[in-house]
């Protein structure tokens, strides 16, 4: 969840569900607990059957080899190569070697007895200028990663668009130019005919929210511009390219099940007065719902004042183009949004903040990882219920959570990473109660397999189960991977998980 913008459901949600899926030997409810409202999540508890455990990665994060195999320029590395733009001038030229080191990755994997994997399809690795016939190369290391997961029994969990446009793409106009919803199209399209005898689980994009906002308005993350017409145009692009991107999948694969993994962020009213309530709301539309509504429902969120529809280019068919009636909604959730009403003398950090208008900021109660996000389960709670409630309980997939705490070796090369371990405990036990309380939650995968390139953060912030020595690229199971290997074995969190310490262990 990159933003500085996170919000999401405004207050607690009832359980109010029945059918239950889950077996909770729960000791009770989520309960509420103290002022604060915050609940506390019992921590044994048992998850579904033929849950799915994974971890989560992306091409331009873990693969490197920039480029070998015919892959064309992506807007990161043309991104990454600009100077000042990533912390200590780190680049994805080489990252975690995962293009050439997917063999060992995938053992990992193995160890910690994991059933999916989530990763990415880099665009211009199948079509270097962003159109025209596959690069057979690219198809082909894709074809072998996946021939070698599913014999692994490991489900491929595959994102079309994890942020890297073929640069070609960017120098046409990039997102804001809405012919890149045909392009992407016809990608999917492509790769769907490769590679989609073996997958059936697909997300058209990641955080379409993110790399809209931080890419076009922020311009911290590629293709670095800073425009507010930019950023209402690509956010319109993107959703006519979820609809025209999800039909073209389905054309050509229709028993294919499809999804996008939108960022989003449970957000509270500052205090309980009606007009935070309200910005409350709105930061839920801008944060949660910009791209969701549209798929799900052909229609922008109602929660604005007004809509700039001439700024966005919106056209009057293009309503019923945007819907995608997507298979299953997946989240990426790392911590929650503070939302209150702006004065009339605020001063905006933020374009978004003036326009829709609502003030946001992190929570501040919880602890912080390394990174300065939030530790806040009740988050992942919160939203998993709002979905379930609003959307007439989709099918959901956890498509990342995660922390970065940068624990280093100690001399016998083990990573005692306590903090992790807490950290995706606690999600879980939220997870699992809001399971318990009706959610229909399919499957959990970590961010990240293993430390990678957090974009413009560099290699500076460690998000892994795995530790990676970028000089060596020597993966080591931290302690946190091999407790969530018994997690994962036992489909369970709860006492007996500890992970002994020791010379050897
Ligand atoms: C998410 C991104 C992912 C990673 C994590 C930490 O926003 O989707 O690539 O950077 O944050």
């Amino acid at each position: 969840m990159q933003s500085a913008l996170g919000a999401g459901a405004a207050a607690a949600v009832p359980a109010f569900l029945s059918g239950c899926s889950v077996s909770s030997r729960a000791s009770g409810n989520a309960a509420s607990a103290g002022a604060t409202g915050a609940k506390q999540f019992s921590s044994t508890l048992d998850f579904p059957k033929n849950f799915l455990w994974g971890t989560a990665t992306a091409a331009y994060q873990i693969e490197g080899a920039w480029q070998d195999g015919g892959k064309g320029e992506s807007i990161w590395d043309r991104f990454a190569h600009t100077p000042g733009k990533i912390k200590h001038g780190d680049t994805g030229d080489i990252a975690c070697d995962s293009y050439h080191r997917w063999r060992e990755d995938i053992a990992l994997m193995r160890a910690m007895n994991l059933n999916s994997y989530r990763f990415s399809i880099s665009w211009p690795r199948i079509q270097p200028s962003g159109s025209g016939p596959p690069n057979s190369q690219g198809i082909d290391y894709y074809s072998r990663l996946i021939d070698a997961l599913l014999e692994a029994r490991i489900r491929p969990l595959v994102t079309l668009y994890h942020w890297d446009l073929p640069q070609a793409l960017e120098d046409a106009g990039g997102w804001p130019n809405r012919d890149t919803a045909a392009r992407f199209a016809d990608y999917a399209d492509l790769v769907a005919r490769s590679l989609g005898d073996r997958v059936s689980d697909w997300m058209l994009f990641n955080e379409p929210s993110a790399f809209t906002d931080l890419g076009y308005l922020e311009g911290v993350h590629a293709p670095g511009r800073k425009g507010l017409l930019d950023f209402l145009r690509a956010s319109h692009t993107v959703n006519l390219a979820q609809g025209v991107g999800f039909r073209a999948l389905k054309a050509a694969r229709p028993s294919a099940r499809l999804g996008t993994a939108f960022s989003m962020s449970s957000c509270e009213p500052a205090t309980n007065s009606a007009e935070d309530k309200l910005a409350a709301e709105r930061a839920h539309a801008i944060t949660n719902l910009w791209f969701l509504e549209p798929a799900l429902r052909g229609r922008y969120p109602e929660a604005f004042t007004f809509l700039p529809e001439t700024a966005m280019g919106i056209k009057s068919s293009d309503l019923e183009k945007m819907r995608a009636p997507l298979d299953f909604v997946g989240i990426n959730l790392y911590y929650r949004t503070i939302a209150s009403a702006p004065t009339a003398l605020d001063r905006f950090t933020h374009a978004q903040e003036w326009l829709f208008p609502v003030r946001m900021a992190g929570g501040q109660q919880g602890a912080k990882t390394d990174i300065g996000w939030e530790v806040w389960p009740q988050a992942l709670y919160d939203m998993v219920m709002r979905i379930t409630r609003d959307y007439n309980r989709p099918e959901i997939q956890i498509t990342e959570s995660g922390c970065a705490y940068n624990d280093p070796p100690d001399a016998s090369g083990a990573v005692h990473d306590v903090s992790r371990i807490a950290y995706h405990r606690d999600y879980l036990a939220a997870l699992a109660h809001a399971i318990a309380d009706g959610a229909d939650v399919r499957g959990y995968q970590a961010w990240s397999l293993m430390d990678n390139f957090e974009w413009a953060e560099g290699f500076s912030q460690r998000f892994g189960l795995a530790y990676v020595d970028f000089k060596s690229q020597k993966r080591t199971i931290k302690d946190s991977g091999k407790w969530y290997a018994k997690v994962a074995a036992e489909n369970r969190v709860g006492p007996g998980l500890e992970v002994r310490v020791g010379p050897g262990l």
